[in-house]
């Protein structure tokens, strides 16, 4: 075991910090007041190899691994969470989809443009009354000779309202329950798809989620990911490899909500002396800087698994969990820390205290993480 970075990975964490540091962070608070898409930064993404990280080569990707993967995330979110998301929905719930599942024929013609960064993906699980209740489908894909007709309403389409590429969960066979759901590509340029909402958000709001209507919309069927009935199965999947990049993305803000209070307390003087001198906020710093590391690791070990090719459920699960409960307490400690200049937005933490929130949240509750992680655990035989 060894916990030294790769000169690799070393070399990936300076590439997406300098990039982080210098493109992304000069109008990221502007970014977030106003719902800005990043159009131009996502495109330099693509160019960097950022979309489509541990994608092969042969389809557009960079080809590295999971660990990379992991890296590029947190360096994006510790400056900007919003870039972290909009890239790790690209890379995980949509490259990563098509590359296990995909056909040669989707993978060269609709995995590559993805991966290179040159189109861009989004992934529709979600629905009003689909929210952790994932099998609760009423989306709808009924078969027209060799289309399929999709009828429904999806929310929290992260990347949506600006996707080439959906990947959508729709029910072909409501009698089979989850084995009736299957995953079509859906191309957003043809007709019948359409935002409905822009959803106005506590955090990430410059990674815009929309829900999105399809109408009648038609689908042939080469555009089925696996087979028909087979897209609960294909979701779960992809959200195990989508929460390393979310834990990834809590790790990042964690560690920049951690760095603007270590430097705040350093420089801030009360009662004649920089607050970092009390120890209650230097032992809180304490505690974030513990916290951070051990969620890093959490993480880093799930990629580890993923990249061996082992059983990394759990690993995911137990990453995601615990890295955004430390991305949202670390958050709201840098709050306190700054006292009243934390609560205005002239300074980074309220930003990452709003953005934090989230974490626990999407890709599955810390509820559902526990209700996975607890399955798991108690398995027959199994280890962890
Ligand atoms: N990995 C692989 N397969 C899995 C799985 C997993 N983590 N969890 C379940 N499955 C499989 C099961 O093995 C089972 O397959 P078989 O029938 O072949 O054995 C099948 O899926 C059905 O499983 P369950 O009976 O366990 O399903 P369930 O209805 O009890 O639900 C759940 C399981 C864990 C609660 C699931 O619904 C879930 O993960 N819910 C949370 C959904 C979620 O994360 N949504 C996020 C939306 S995406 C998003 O947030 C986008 C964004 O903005 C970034």
């Amino acid at each position: 075991m060894d916990f030294v970075l790769s000169e690799d990975h070393q070399f990936i964490r300076k590439t997406a910090r300098d990039f982080a540091e210098k493109e992304v962070r000069p109008s990221a608070a502007e970014r977030d007041r106003d719902r800005i898409w990043p159009a131009e930064l996502v495109r330099k993404m693509g160019a960097l190899g950022f979309m489509g990280i541990a994608v092969s080569e042969a389809y557009g990707g960079s080809g590295l691994d999971y660990i990379s993967y992991a890296i590029v995330i947190e360096e994006l979110s510790r400056v900007d969470a919003s870039l972290g998301v909009i890239a790790s929905v690209n890379n995980s719930l949509v490259c990563y989809g098509l590359e296990t599942f995909g056909t040669e024929e989707q993978k060269r013609a609709i995995l590559t443009p993805l991966a290179s960064g040159q189109q861009l993906g989004a992934f529709s699980l979600s629905e009003p009354g689909a929210g952790s209740d994932a099998a609760a489908q009423k989306t709808t894909a009924v078969r027209d000779g060799d289309y399929y007709v999709i009828n429904g309403i999806k929310n929290w389409v992260t990347n949506g309202p600006h996707a080439d590429t959906i990947l959508l969960m729709a029910m072909t066979d409501p009698a089979r329950g989850s084995k009736g759901i299957t995953c079509f590509i859906v191309d957003t340029h043809q007709p019948g798809v359409s935002v409905v909402k822009n959803e106005d958000k506590l955090g990430i709001r410059s990674a815009h989620s929309a829900q999105m209507a399809y109408d009648n919309y038609r689908i042939h069927k080469s555009r089925i990911l696996g087979t028909e009935g087979m897209g609960f199965k294909i979701a779960m999947t992809i959200l195990n490899a989508g929460r390393i990049g979310i834990a990834a993305q809590a790790v990042g803000i964690a560690q920049g909500a951690y760095e603007a209070a270590r430097d705040y307390a350093k420089v801030r003087e009360q009662f004649g002396q920089p607050i970092a001198n009390f120890q209650a906020v230097g032992f809180t710093l304490a505690d974030m800087a513990t916290r951070i590391k051990a969620a890093r690791l959490l993480t880093w070990e799930a990629a580890a698994r993923k990249d061996r090719g082992e059983d990394y459920i759990a690993a995911a699960s137990m990453a995601k969990l615990f890295a955004s409960e430390t991305a949202m307490w670390t958050a709201t400690k840098a709050v306190q820390i700054f006292g009243s200049n934390g609560y205005s937005k002239e300074y980074p933490v309220e930003r990452f205290f709003r953005d934090a929130k989230i974490t626990e949240i999407y890709e599955g509750t810390s509820e559902i993480q526990r209700l996975v992680i607890s399955r798991e655990i108690l398995k027959e035989g199994a280890t962890a």
